[in-house]
């Protein structure tokens, strides 16, 4: 996707507060701001669901990266059910899930794929539309998409809801992303740190506090 049409999230044109919003108790103290609302989540995966569908030549494998991608992976292929191109077609969907993991506290470290050879099979002449939460080294997605790649799909797009502004990025950039978000650690919409926080609807920045609170301690 071209940067031009992804919304760029910046300390300047988002800021909200936590008071601003509803933020379960449970989580006030180990966030220091909202950087997303849900609602402007809900809004742009509606618009990422339109583009696919006009972009889509026939049936998509939908592919979601899990556990962070499930929520949009989910929202995601509601509006593309809704969604029919300018000639009326809708696009059939069939749904896949893979695993990956690949941190530890907020550091990255080498990516786990939960990929056998046999599922990789059903992929061969596909297409297929890989949905992640957040492209942010992009080394997962690379790795991915090279295990992929060998099982000799039709194609493979990727759609990210996030991509974030970091000097350690491979470069890589999805065919389809929401938001290009600041370089910090956020949480919420099935993003996790250390597996709390994905039952926070909005995309929040976590505290300090909230690293230290629940940091695996090894
Ligand atoms: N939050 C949650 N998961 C992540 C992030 C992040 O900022 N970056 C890579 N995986
Ligand atoms: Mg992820």
């Amino acid at each position: 996707m071209d940067p031009k049409m992804w919304i760029d999230v910046n300390s300047e044109s988002f800021q909200y507060s936590l008071d601003h919003f509803v933020i379960p108790d449970h989580y006030e103290t180990a966030l220091s701001s909202v950087l997303i609302p849900h609602g402007v989540i809900m809004d742009r995966v509606e618009k990422l669901a339109k583009l696919i569908v006009q972009e889509a030549t026939g049936p998509l494998v939908v592919c979601c990266v899990l556990k962070g991608g499930h929520q949009f992976f989910a929202d995601l292929v509601n509006y593309i059910k809704k969604n029919v191109t300018r000639g009326g077609n809708s696009v059939p969907l069939s749904l896949e899930f893979i695993k990956v993991k690949s941190y530890n506290n907020d550091v990255s470290g080498d990516v786990k794929l939960s990929l056998t050879d046999e599922e990789c099979k059903e992929f061969q002449g596909k297409n297929i539309l890989i949905v992640e939460d957040i492209i942010d080294t992009g080394k997962t997605m690379v790795q991915l998409l090279a295990k992929l790649k060998k099982f000799s799909p039709e194609s493979v797009k990727v759609a990210s809801l996030l991509i974030k502004k970091t000097p350690l990025s491979n470069g890589y950039i999805p065919d389809y992303v929401g938001f290009a978000i600041p370089n910090a650690f956020v949480v919420g919409y099935a993003l996790d740190y250390n597996e709390y926080f994905r039952d926070l609807d909005h995309i929040c920045v976590i505290s300090e506090h909230g690293k230290e609170k629940y940091a695996v301690k090894n």
